[in-house]
């Protein structure tokens, strides 16, 4: 399996019109679009730099994913996206090389995209989520 970009790489805050703000001040880069994404409890802003994106990513409540990782760790990088042509084929690449995966089957994300989680004790610590947009 080989990603064909790094399509996202998620900053966790706690404040997104905040965060919002400050970025777009130091880094002069505004949304593209924010999205609430339910079913992961989250609400989440796309900021194209290049031809990636800086997703800043807030809970929708404490008692979340993103919640439990900001009471935790705090603020900062949560994962890292790579955009892959076929999600399936990935999954089951990582599977025979042994990888622990947080998802076996793909889910839906934000941008309609389906994406699933490769769990941080397959490479360095690291959150990493596969990503096939819905127009490859
Ligand atoms: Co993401």
């Amino acid at each position: 399996m080989r990603p064909y970009n790094v399509d996202h790489v998620a900053i966790a805050v706690h404040d997104l019109d905040e965060a919002i703000d400050r970025h777009q001040r130091l880094f002069g880069a505004e949304p593209q679009w924010r999205e609430l994404v339910e079913e992961q409890g989250v609400e989440e802003a796309m900021i194209a730099i290049g031809g990636s994106y800086i997703q800043l990513l807030t809970p929708t409540a404490p008692d979340t994913p993103v919640g439990r990782f900001l009471d935790k760790y705090g603020e900062g990088v949560h994962h890292i996206a790579y955009a892959v042509h076929d999600i399936e084929e990935a999954l089951a690449d990582l599977e025979s090389e042994g990888a622990r995966l947080v998802d076996e089957t793909p889910r839906v994300g934000g941008r309609g995209a389906r994406i699933a989680f490769v769990h941080p004790a397959a490479f360095a610590g690291t959150l990493i989520e596969l990503v096939e947009l819905a127009h490859d």
